[in-house]
C-alpha cells in the first residue's frame, strides 16, 4: 500500500525524469554509467531523478523538484555545490583553455600543498580517478617489495579495477564480477576489519604479501570505521614483516579535518591514495607516500615502474579546482567541527529512535559520513558482516523513494554532510526518517 502510494506520487512529480530514464535505458546498459546511481529504484518499479543543478546543499532535477542533498557527488563536494571561490578560478582558466596535456604549474602547487599538509607524503603522482590510484599503489608496492600478493579488507571498496575488486559485497564470494581472475590467481587475500586474526594472517603470508590496503573508514562498503587500535596494529605488523601499508583515503582525505585522516589518527602508512575532495569536484586521483616507493615511477630510471599515463592525468581544471578547494579548507576548521558534530548527533539520534522502536534500521558512519542500513531484521550490534548480510535492498530502495518524495536525496540512505548543511535540514531529515520508517516496516 505504502509502496503503491509512494510510486504514484513519485511518477506524477517526475514526468521528465521518467522520459529520460526510458531513453537512457535504450542507450546505456541499465540506464547508468555507474551502477549505484540508479539508487536501486528499478527494484521497486521506480527510476532515479535526473539532477541538473546544485547549489550549496540543494540540488534540482529536470522536473524542477528541489532536494536537500546528502550524496555530495560521491562525497566529493564537502563545501557544498558550486562553491563560488572554486567556480571563479575554474572560469578564469576556461578563458585560457581547459586541456593541454603538458606539465603544469598547478600540478606542482597542488602536490606541494598536499605534501605540506601531510607528514607521510614525500612524493606524489596524479591520475584521473581513485580507481587508477589504488591500482597504481598496489603496483608500486609489488615492485618495491618484489612480492606478489595484496591483502584488502572485506567490504573494502577501492574502485572496480581488476586488481582489488574482491570480497566487496555480500555474500562475499571472492571475485565480484565475471571477467576477472579468481582471487587466488589474482593474489588477493581478504581480512576482517577490527579483528586481531590479522596478526596470524600477515605472519602466514609474509613472504608473499606486498601490501595491505584499507580505508580508515569504509565508505561504499557500509560506513564502517576501522578502530584506531586496529590501524595501529596493522602498522606494527606490516612493518614487522616488511609488508607495505596503504591507506585508501579517497573518501577520508580532507573529510574530517584539513588534511588526511591519518594525521588525526597518528598512524602513518607507506602509501596513501587520494581523490574526491582534493579535486574540488573535478576528476582526480593521487598516489602519495614514501619517496623511495613513489620515486620508482620516475621515467628516467632504467627499471622504472610505469604508473600514470592517461590523456587527462593532472587535468588542469582538476589541479586548479583542487588547489582552490584546499585553500578554502585551510580556513574551515569551524565548519569541520560543526559538520563532524552534526553527523555524530545524527547517527546517535537515528539509532536511538530505531532502538526505542525496535526498527530494523541502523545508522553507521563516522562524523560527517552517515550510512543508513535498511535491514531485514533488528540488529543491535555493529558487526559489518552481520549488517551487510541482513541488508535489504528493496527496503533500501523504498526508503530512498520515500525520502525523494519528501525532497531529500542521498545514497546508501543518507551519505555525507557538507559545510552548506544547516541544523534545520538535519532536523527535517530526522523527522522524515521517523515518519517514513514505520510505514515502510508495515509494508514489508
Ligand atoms: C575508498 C575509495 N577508493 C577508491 C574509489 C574509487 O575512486 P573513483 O570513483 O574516483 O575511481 C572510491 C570511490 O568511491 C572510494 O570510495
Amino acid at each position: 500500500m505504502f509502496l503503491k502510494e509512494e510510486l504514484t506520487k513519485y511518477i506524477a512529480s517526475h514526468p521528465n525524469s521518467k522520459k529520460m530514464w526510458d531513453r537512457s535505458n535504450n542507450v546505456l546498459a541499465g540506464g547508468v554509467s555507474h551502477n549505484i546511481r540508479n539508487l536501486n529504484l528499478p527494484l521497486i518499479g521506480a527510476f532515479p531523478p535526473f539532477i541538473q543543478e546544485g547549489h550549496g546543499a540543494i540540488v534540482t532535477d529536470i522536473d524542477d523538484n528541489r532536494y536537500d542533498d546528502y550524496w555530495g557527488a560521491h562525497y566529493a563536494m564537502i563545501t557544498g555545490y558550486s562553491n563560488p571561490t572554486i567556480q571563479k578560478k575554474v572560469e578564469q582558466q576556461l578563458e585560457n583553455t581547459w586541456h593541454l596535456g603538458t606539465v603544469l604549474e598547478y600540478q606542482v602547487l597542488l602536490a606541494e600543498k598536499l605534501i605540506e599538509d601531510n607528514t607521510s607524503l614525500e612524493n606524489i603522482r596524479f591520475c584521473t580517478s581513485g580507481t587508477e590510484a589504488t591500482m597504481y599503489a598496489t603496483r608500486l608496492a609489488r615492485a618495491f617489495t618484489g612480492k606478489k600478493k595484496v591483502a584488502k579488507a572485506k567490504f573494502g571498496w577501492h574502485g572496480a579495477a581488476d586488481t582489488l575488486f574482491y570480497d566487496v559485497r555480500a555474500p562475499l564470494t571472492g571475485k565480484e564480477t565475471r571477467g576477472i581472475l579468481d582471487d587466488k590467481e589474482a593474489g588477493v587475500i581478504s581480512i576482517d576489519i577490527n579483528d586481531q586474526a590479522v596478526v596470524e594472517i600477515l605472519k602466514q603470508h609474509k613472504n608473499d604479501l606486498a601490501a595491505v590496503i584499507v580505508e580508515p573508514v569504509q565508505g561504499g562498503g557500509g560506513g564502517f570505521p576501522l578502530e584506531p587500535e586496529f590501524l595501529q596494529l596493522l602498522r606494527e605488523e606490516t612493518e614487522r614483516h616488511n609488508i607495505l601499508l596503504i591507506f585508501d583515503e579517497i573518501i577520508t582525505g580532507y573529510r574530517f579535518c584539513n588534511s588526511l585522516y591519518q594525521n588525526e589518527l597518528g598512524v602513518y602508512p607507506d602509501l596513501t591514495t587520494m581523490g574526491k575532495i582534493i579535486g574540488g569536484g573535478f576528476p582526480i586521483g593521487a598516489i602519495g607516500g614514501r619517496h623511495d616507493i613513489v620515486e620508482q615511477a620516475n621515467p628516467t630510471l632504467h627499471d622504472r615502474v610505469w604508473i600514470g599515463g592517461g590523456t587527462f592525468s593532472s587535468y588542469p581544471l582538476s589541479m586548479i579546482a583542487g588547489l582552490e578547494m584546499l585553500n578554502v579548507l585551510k580556513t574551515s576548521s569551524e565548519q569541520y567541527k560543526r559538520i563532524n558534530k552534526l553527523g555524530t548527533s545524527l547517527i546517535m539520534n537515528l539509532n536511538q529512535f530505531f532502538m526505542e522502536e525496535q526498527f530494523s534500521y541502523l545508522a553507521i558512519g563516522h562524523k560527517s559520513l552517515v550510512t543508513l542500513h535498511s535491514l531485514s531484521k533488528v540488529l543491535d550490534g555493529s558487526d559489518p558482516a552481520e549488517i551487510v548480510h541482513f541488508s535489504n535492498k528493496k527496503k533500501e530502495a523504498l526508503t530512498q523513494l520515500a525520502l525523494l518524495n519528501r525532497h531529500i536525496t542521498g545514497m546508501h540512505g543518507v551519505g555525507a554532510l557538507s559545510f552548506a548543511h544547516t541544523e534545520k535540514q538535519l532536523q527535517y531529515l530526522q523527522q522524515v526518517i521517523e515518519t517514513i520508517t514505520p510505514q515502510i516496516l508495515k509494508e514489508n
